[in-house]
């Protein structure tokens, strides 16, 4: 056994040790008891270290040390307070406290307006003699109750309740969940008078107040209880009270957290203490995320913040958006705004095949064929929505059929012809002679004949080459939404997988893919491979029962690295916090915030967090009706304002071909047009920015100089 041998060892080979006078500091001066086995010459030499010992104390009594330095010249000691120099003092001992308490209950005493002095003493005591006088205090609660049962009187809820923590307390000492303490608290206040003294102490007894501890003046006892509050670790009062692990646990007084890394993109301010939530998303295990939060709770705005920041940092974004909603930021930013609607020339053909020329470490191509066919079965179940086996098997003949006759076949080089459109599975369903496929053409005819023919019947015209691709599916439908979502992703994930690039992809409320249970199974199935080809997923809904019904949502939620939770509904709120293991505390929160506050999860971890946005970031991100209105009253005044100028320009000399444009004034226009540019410092970014906001005005210009013309 290792543990005794090494023990026989030290014990053969030191020697023993020296006795010590509790207490003492110096060691050799107090006389060595003689013990056997100690030399005689050893004796003469300790008697000689102590006689050097004393000639150095009687020495050093003689000299300046540094107690001397900063010990006051007196001390005066009143009836309820000290005097030190001109400074008053006066101490406190804790006699009660609350019967319940959270976290962090000593917040307001730590963060008192007034210079205060605590300290705070734990006792470790042995559970052995505690439990002997718990037993002791049972059995006298438990006869105090049998004596007023046995009277016919009413039972003291006092002690009742007592016994109940006792037998509680027991019952955890015993099995050694639970460790006794005894913990003291003192409390110094400094005052330069004697009435700011007693101003301070009834202002520090309100607090107590508040927080139902009863503090007492240690009247008498000033000086012991000052000393106790020193930085000393004396405890001269020893005022104690009885606290289990948990109940001391709470008096730890800093617990506000950090959750900050040094590179990455602000999130938000810790509502805790104040500092800075900055997360690298790509640094974490994986770059997904997921913000939950009820309508209008600031969900958008946030992510609009991140995609606005993570640009300057050279991030590709790519958004799927319902409300119409990031028109703004894609403006300002220079990126490109698809709406996918019936009428808009932006089309995306499902059949497309990705071609293989520039796939870097992307998928084999052989597969091409099939994993494209699997996700048009996929998207033919959120069309169709149930299908029986047979229909399934005729769907799934008639598509490769369709794909045949376009001479497209397992082999990759033939994935570079033409592809087909939804037209072309139609007839080839039409052609066949299974009466489940006339069924299935029938209700296919919709999307290609019908009022939805623009949308799904068309080629792919569309490419995905700016830094920020907005997809808005705002025109659509409610129920063409899930379609449109589908479609949309999977478009998106086909170019991701092509090549590889730090990219974040927002799916705005995706509560849409959580209504079937396919688009769903896409949707976990990107968020979990989503990390190896750079992609970060953001997920937002607001329907968080959408998520946690579903099997696949579920897993999105949970193996997202970062996950965001603004106010939530009284509804929700309790799966949620099954989920993400809330508190009570912050179950209260989450019901009560206001925009842009909540609770921000990295991991493990989380913190209080208040979303904020400089002025020039808010203007872009913004979709407050009455500030997005000032802000479109704000550009046609400045674009009148230029016509104006180009007008006067014209008419002060009749030579409009020569004569320059009033280019102080235009210049002037402009600075008012150009607000959002300020906070943007990538010179992409920026570049397109200016762009943006320089291009409209300018051309507008130009238009009015050509019609004047
Ligand atoms: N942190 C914030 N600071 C200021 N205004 C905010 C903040 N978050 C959201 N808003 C405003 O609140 C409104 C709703 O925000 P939005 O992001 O659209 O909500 P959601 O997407 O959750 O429905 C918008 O007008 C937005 O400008
Ligand atoms: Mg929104």
């Amino acid at each position: 056994m290792k543990i005794p041998f090494l023990n026989t060892k030290k014990t053969a080979t030191l020697p023993p040790p020296v006795p010590q006078k509790p207490g003492s500091t110096n060691v050799t001066s107090s006389p060595t008891p003689l013990k056997e086995g100690i030399k005689t010459a050893d004796i003469k030499i300790n008697t000689k270290e102590a006689k050097v010992d004393k000639a150095v104390n009687t020495f050093s009594a003689g000299v300046t040390d540094i107690k001397d330095i900063i010990a006051p010249a007196s001390i005066y000691v009143d009836f309820n307070h000290l005097k030190i120099g001109n400074k008053f003092y006066r101490s406190f001992f804790i006699s009660g406290y609350p019967r319940y308490v959270g976290a962090n209950w000593l917040t307001s005493l730590i963060n008192f307006e007034h210079p205060v002095e605590l300290s705070m003493f734990y006792y470790p005591i042995e559970a052995k003699g505690v439990l002997e006088d718990l037993r002791k205090k049972i059995t006298e609660f438990q006869a105090t109750l049998s004596t007023d049962r046995e009277n016919g009187k009413v039972m003291d809820p006092k002690v009742e309740a007592a016994l109940k923590d006792a037998l509680a307390l027991q019952d955890k000492l015993v099995k050694g969940v639970e460790r006794f303490f005894q913990f003291s608290f003192y409390i110094t206040i400094p005052a330069d008078s004697l009435e700011e003294l007693d101003n301070t102490t009834k202002m520090l007894q309100g607090v107590l107040g508040a927080l139902l501890i009863v503090a007492k003046e240690s009247t008498l006892q000033m000086e012991q209880a000052f000393q106790s509050t020193i930085p000393l670790c004396v405890d001269k009062m020893l005022y104690v009270r009885n606290m289990d692990t948990s109940s001391i646990a709470t008096t730890f007084p800093f617990t506000s957290s950090e959750l900050t890394r040094n590179e990455g993109i602000l999130y938000g301010i810790n509502k805790h203490n104040g500092s800075l939530i900055i997360f690298d998303r790509f640094s974490l295990e994986n770059a997904n995320s997921c913000i939950f939060a009820t309508s209008g709770a600031g969900k958008s705005y946030l992510v609009k913040l991140e995609i606005l920041r993570s640009l300057m940092f050279g991030t590709e974004c790519i958004a799927i958006d319902p409300e119409r909603e990031y028109k703004s930021l894609s403006e300002a930013v220079g990126g490109e705004f698809i709406e996918f609607s019936e009428n808009s020339a932006s089309k995306i053909n499902p059949f497309d095949i990705p071609t293989t020329d520039n796939q870097e470490g992307g998928e084999l191509a052989e597969n091409a064929l099939g994993s494209k066919i699997l996700s048009l079965h996929s998207l033919f179940k959120i069309i169709f929505g149930n299908m029986s086996n047979t229909e399934e098997a005729i769907l799934d003949k008639a598509i490769v059929e369709t794909y045949r006759l376009k001479g497209i076949g397992p082999d990759p080089k033939t994935h570079a012809n033409e592809s087909p459109i939804m037209e072309d599975l139609y007839k080839v369903l039409l052609g066949m002679d299974e009466p489940e496929s006339k069924n299935l053409s029938a209700r296919l005819e919709r999307y290609v004949k019908g009022s939805l023919a623009g949308i799904f019947n068309q080629r792919t015209n569309i490419k995905l080459d700016n830094p920020f691709t907005v997809f808005s599916v705002r025109n659509l439908e409610d129920v063409l939404r899930p379609i449109a979502y589908y479609i949309i992703l999977d478009f998106i994930w086909t170019k991701v997988k092509m090549k590889m690039k730090k990219r974040l992809l927002v799916v705005d409320e995706a509560w849409y893919l959580m209504t079937h249970e396919d688009s769903a199974y896409f949707m976990y199935s990107i968020a979990k491979r989503a990390r190896k080809y750079y992609l970060g997923l953001t997920t937002i809904s607001q329907d968080v029962n959408d998520f946690l019904n579903s099997e696949h949502g579920q897993v999105i939620i949970t193996n997202a690295a970062i996950k965001i939770l603004l106010k939530q509904s009284p509804s929700s709120i309790d799966r949620l916090s099954e989920v993400f293991h809330l508190s009570e505390g912050e179950k209260r929160l989450l019901l009560s915030v206001g925009i842009g506050e909540g609770l921000f999860f990295a991991g493990n971890n989380h913190v209080a967090m208040q979303v904020v946005a400089s002025k020039e970031e808010h203007k872009i991100v913004t979709t407050n009706p009455e500030e997005v209105l000032k802000k479109q009253a704000g550009i046609k005044e400045a674009e009148l304002k230029s016509e104006i100028t180009a007008g006067r320009a014209l008419n002060q000399e009749d030579k409009p071909k020569t004569e320059p444009i009033n280019e102080e004034v235009v210049n002037k226009t402009l600075e008012q047009v150009q607000e959002p540019s300020n906070s943007i410092e990538n010179t992409n970014v920026k570049d397109n920015v200016s762009k943006t906001a320089e291009s409209k005005p300018s051309q507008e210009l130009k238009k009015n100089t050509i019609a004047l013309e």
